[in-house]
């Protein structure tokens, strides 16, 4: 069988509340189909032995990590599918899946490290290749459906931690991207559910909310591996949010503005599916995903995400919707939307945007083409067409009105 494998390469800048460490997208091919599919950020932290001393590597999985061709597979008979991702002077992690009728898992996980690269593991004792494998991972989901854990997933494997964050994989894929429907992981579920507010608390202490006024316009943009804009957008954001207060001791709503000069924005983009991740102060991470419809050339704001750790947050709060069908607009054209707009995005989530223009698709030459308005953007604009042609009506009726006049005085004249 003849496999072709597809590699992915730098995909966002994730930051997992471990500081920023880089998601990469791996895939795994067996002709034009993808098998496996997997959107992570993956860090080490392996205890080696020194001459003297152990001493504990810390590193990330690099961007730079690429599918192993040779030995990744979609499965066979005999074998089970297999995704490996090597890195550096013969480092690599490896996946292995099973699968039944309804569910499918993370099989076991193995991780080779070459105690030889000295700029990770200085001053090793032994300059071996080190492979450890653990057969109980815990990431499993339902068949046709992608796995997904924001949050932190802490692994032991042999002496070394693995941690992943921010990840979404499916193996078994019935199509070439991954599935929208998503089994979450109960970290994410159990961090999204903030301990309901009591009545009582919230009628004896009524805290002022920070007042945060309208926000202050930024414009962002995502650049192609050749250096190329390939999304562009711009609006003033803000995002309306529930969660636990460690000050107040209790479920707050808080309008909080997103700060253009301390956001970075980063992305992908593919064919059909542009994302843009939006990173304030290492402790905000905000991801938009839009899907292009190859067969309409019609695209959509189809997912949003935020990933938050603020100061006065008793657990790291995550929100994501992936079903959204917002900021409708035709390839070709850029969607825009004066008018403050509310997006929503689960029930302790939702984003009001202001002065909005975006284009995920077919950005030419680095700016935005033709827009297409917002509904609301096109009634505000009917009040002055409706205005300009009642004046325009009323100019008219006193015209006519003074001809007839003229013309009955002059009658009136004639008859004399
Ligand atoms: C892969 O896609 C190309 C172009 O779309 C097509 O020509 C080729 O036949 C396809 N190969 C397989 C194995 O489906
Ligand atoms: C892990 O999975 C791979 C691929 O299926 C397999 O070759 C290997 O034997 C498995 N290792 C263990 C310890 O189960
Ligand atoms: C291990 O690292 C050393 C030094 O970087 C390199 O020479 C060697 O080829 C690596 N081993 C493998 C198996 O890649
Ligand atoms: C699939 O595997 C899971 C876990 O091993 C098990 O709970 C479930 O019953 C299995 N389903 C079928 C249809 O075999
Ligand atoms: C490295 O050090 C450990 C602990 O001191 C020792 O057990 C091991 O044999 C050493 N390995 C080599 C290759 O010297
Ligand atoms: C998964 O999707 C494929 C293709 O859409 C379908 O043939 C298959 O029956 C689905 N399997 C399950 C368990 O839903
Ligand atoms: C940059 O790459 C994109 C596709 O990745 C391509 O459409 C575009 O023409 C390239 N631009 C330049 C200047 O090479
Ligand atoms: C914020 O969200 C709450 C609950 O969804 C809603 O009642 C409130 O009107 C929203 N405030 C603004 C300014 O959007
Ligand atoms: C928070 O409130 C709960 C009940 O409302 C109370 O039992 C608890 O002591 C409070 N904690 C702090 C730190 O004030
Ligand atoms: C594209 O739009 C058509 C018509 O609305 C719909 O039938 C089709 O399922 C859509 N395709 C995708 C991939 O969403
Ligand atoms: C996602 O958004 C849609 C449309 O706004 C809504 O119907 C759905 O309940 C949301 N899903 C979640 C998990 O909040």
């Amino acid at each position: 069988m003849k496999l072709s494998h597809a590699v992915a390469a730098l995909l966002v800048a994730c930051c997992a509340g471990l500081g920023c460490v880089q998601a990469v997208t791996l895939e795994v091919k067996e002709g034009n189909s993808t098998c496996i599919k997997a959107e992570l950020s993956a860090s080490f932290s392996i205890t080696y032995d020194t001459f003297s001393s152990t001493r504990t590597a810390q590193f990330t999985l690099p961007d730079s990590a690429t599918v192993d061709t040779r030995s990744s597979s979609c499965g066979t008979e005999e074998s089970f599918p297999w995704l490996e991702a090597v890195f550096g002077p013969g480092h690599a992690l490896g996946l292995s899946f099973s699968s039944n009728a309804s569910l499918y898992s993370v099989a076991n996980l193995t991780l080779q490290y070459n105690l030889s690269d000295s700029t990770i593991f200085p001053e090793a004792n032994s300059s071996d290749v080190v492979t450890v494998v653990s057969a109980s991972v815990g990431i499993w989901a339902a068949i046709n459906t992608t796995y997904r854990c924001v949050s932190p997933v802490a692994l032991r494997v042999g002496g070394a931690n693995v941690t992943f964050s921010g990840m979404r994989l499916e193996a078994f894929m019935p199509g070439n991207d991954l599935s929208p429907t998503e089994s979450v992981c109960l970290a994410d579920t159990s961090s999204t559910t903030a301990p309901p507010t009591t009545a009582a608390a919230s009628t004896t202490t009524a805290p002022a909310p920070t007042p945060s006024g309208t926000p202050e316009h930024g414009m962002y943009s995502v650049k192609n591996s050749n250096g190329t804009e390939c999304l562009l957008a711009q609006f003033g954001l803000q995002f309306n949010i529930s969660y636990f207060s460690k000050s107040q001791n209790k479920t707050v709503q808080d309008l909080v503005n997103l700060t253009p000069t301390q956001t970075n924005a980063s992305g992908s983009c593919e064919a059909s599916r542009a994302t843009l991740v939006l990173t304030e102060k290492q402790d905000t991470t905000l991801n938009f995903t839009f899907t292009l419809n190859s067969t309409t050339n019609k695209y959509h704001l189809s997912g949003i995400s935020l990933l938050a750790n603020w100061p006065d947050m008793t657990a790291r709060f995550s929100a994501i919707n992936t079903s959204l069908e917002y900021l409708p607009s035709s390839l070709g054209r850029s969607y825009m939307c004066n008018a403050e707009q509310t997006l929503i995005v689960a029930p302790t989530l939702s984003l009001n945007t202001f002065r909005l223009q975006v284009q995920p698709f077919g950005v030419i030459t680095d700016q935005f083409a033709t827009a297409e308005e917002c509904q609301m953007d096109q009634d505000q604009m009917l009040i002055p067409i409706i205005v300009g042609a009642a004046l325009a009506g009323l100019v008219l009726i006193v015209l006519i009105a003074y001809l007839i006049g003229r013309k009955r005085s002059h009658a009136g004249y004639q008859t004399i």
